[in-house]
């Protein structure tokens, strides 16, 4: 992943991202704008599809398609469609945490919650916006801070 350009939160670590699920997945910078077909998809069948550096799973249901990353936010591990439950949600494989699919209709557009990506649905096109703000530089989290116990306990009452 990081010949591809993907980074992560964890490298530069700090007691909540190391210690915690936290999303540590940070999506390669981009000027431009990946797109691919979709109208070889059959009926109800999870296929993958490639938009630039990303791979989607992606099911054509009626006029609509149902779209899962593959790329699992937490530490990116490769999601896989056999580890699609009965609600849709894809469960990644490497800690257990599970993730919801989007559906979008003949012109959609949706950023996933969990990850920082946005797709656009266009007929039977599929694109995919990558992010171009993040630098490396900037903090993609707030910092941790320590905790001061004596600040933290001024004005309890007990
Ligand atoms: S890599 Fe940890 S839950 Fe997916």
């Amino acid at each position: 992943m990081r010949k591809a350009g993907f980074r992560f939160t964890t490298d530069v670590p700090d007691f909540i991202n190391s210690n915690m699920l936290t999303d540590n997945v940070i999506v390669p910078e981009s000027q431009h704008t990946a797109q691919a077909s979709l109208a070889a998809l059959k009926e109800g069948v999870k296929e993958e599809v490639k938009l630039g550096q990303l791979t989607f799973l992606a099911e054509k249901r009626g006029a609509d398609y149902t779209i899962w990353p593959t790329v699992c936010p937490h530490e990116g591990a490769k999601m896989r469609k056999d580890k699609i439950c009965e609600k849709g949600a894809i469960h990644c494989h490497w800690h257990g945490r599970a993730f919801p699919s989007v559906t979008l209709s003949q012109s959609g557009r949706t950023t996933f919650k969990y990850i920082d990506l946005t797709i656009r649905l266009n007929g039977d096109v599929l694109a995919v916006e990558m992010p171009r703000q993040k630098k490396w530089d900037e903090p993609h989290i707030a910092p941790s801070v320590p905790i001061d116990p004596s600040q933290e306990l001024s004005g309890a009452s007990f």
